[in-house]
């Protein structure tokens, strides 16, 4: 997660907004993981604007931490990519904090390759972060 506690400002209103204008993006989408009461994880992918990059889409995600470790967020990436076949999205990319081990192996075990690494690209805690670049290519 980019945002530390406390740190989002956003209204309910302009939430609201912005889902809309993800939503009404061909290239773009959010989808939700639900148990029975509620919503317990989501992927986001979100397409280039640009005839160059609309087949590109970066994709972030969160399951809650009393639901991580059962299939949830795995679940999230199949489907997502399904959803990207079938959009004509052909490349899934993301970032990723390099000590984030859980995450990393996730995205591996659904295809997504290390193409790079940005150093010292975040600051947490005061400490310097590296972040894994990784992406995936959705055969046609
Ligand atoms: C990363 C995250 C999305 C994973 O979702 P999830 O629902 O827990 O993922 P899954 O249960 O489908 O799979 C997790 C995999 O990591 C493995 N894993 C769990 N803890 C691990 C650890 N400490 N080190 C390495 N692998 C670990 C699990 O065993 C599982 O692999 P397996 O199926 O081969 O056993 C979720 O934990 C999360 O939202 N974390 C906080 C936010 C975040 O990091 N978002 C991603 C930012 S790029």
């Amino acid at each position: 997660m980019l945002l530390e506690p406390g740190e989002r400002t956003t209204t309910e209103e302009q939430q609201h907004q912005r889902i809309t204008a993800i939503l009404s993006q061909a290239n773009q989408t959010i989808l939700l993981a639900e148990n029975t009461e509620k919503p317990v994880g989501f992927v986001a992918g979100l397409g280039g604007p640009c005839r160059r990059n609309r087949h590109c889409a970066h994709l972030v995600m969160g399951v809650l931490q009393a639901s991580s470790g059962q299939g949830v967020g795995q679940s999230l990436l199949v489907e997502l990519e399904k959803w990207a076949r079938g959009c004509n999205v052909r490349r899934l990319e993301l970032t990723v904090m390099a000590h984030n081990a859980r995450a990393i192996r996730l995205y591996e075990k659904v295809g997504f390759v290390e193409e790079g690494i940005k150093r010292h690209a975040l600051v947490v805690d005061g400490r310097p972060v590296d972040e894994i670049c990784m992406a995936k290519l959705i055969d046609a």
